[in-house]
């Protein structure tokens, strides 16, 4: 019985010890610093996912317009403020401020469509055309170089700011 006790405990113990573990470790990954051009990259994959799928869904299309119109404010915010002072990146960092604001213009249009209106589809596949080029330019050429220039920490701080702001900013939507 004793020894049964101890057993017990022991096994107690462990698992406790594990638990602990486990927290330690999931506090570290949230504290840890994430790259800005990792985590713009994450949000592009959701915005693929949300366009792919939406076509007359309202729900989904105003989970997309949240998520494109809070991306594009802290892009312009957080990492192109730098860039654009960049000489080598000033051509390419405009061009995507630009885009981001036909984008914007396409978003307001259908959100004040009814999605029954013969122009909703339309409209929606010119956004879902001129978004993806944007995302392939931005990962093909402006992410690619930039990360050339920023240093880790840059990127780093950039990143730990990115989250935060989303966070704070999707609340509102
Ligand atoms: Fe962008
Ligand atoms: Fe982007």
């Amino acid at each position: 019985m004793n020894q049964l006790t101890r057993l017990f405990g022991l096994i107690a113990l462990l698992i406790g010890g594990i638990v602990i573990i486990g927290f330690v470790m999931y506090g570290i990954r949230l504290k840890k610093p994430v790259n800005i051009f990792d985590a713009l990259e994450d949000d592009h994959s959701e915005i693929r996912e949300l366009i792919n799928g939406t076509y007359d869904d309202r729900e989904r299309f105003s989970e997309l317009k949240a998520l494109l119109d809070v991306h594009h404010q802290l892009e312009e915010q957080i990492p192109f403020e730098v860039l654009k002072a960049e000489a080598n990146l000033v051509k390419d960092t405009l061009e995507a401020i630009e885009e981001h604001h036909v984008i914007e213009l396409l978003l307001g249009e259908l959100a004040n469509l009814p999605t029954e209106d013969d122009r909703w589809l339309a409209k929606f596949s010119v956004l879902q055309e001129f978004t993806e080029h944007h995302l392939e330019e931005e990962e093909e050429r402006l992410f690619p170089e930039s990360r050339k220039i920023l240093s880790e920490g840059q990127m780093g701080d950039m990143g730990m700011r990115f989250k935060e702001e989303k966070a704070r900013l999707l609340k509102q939507y």
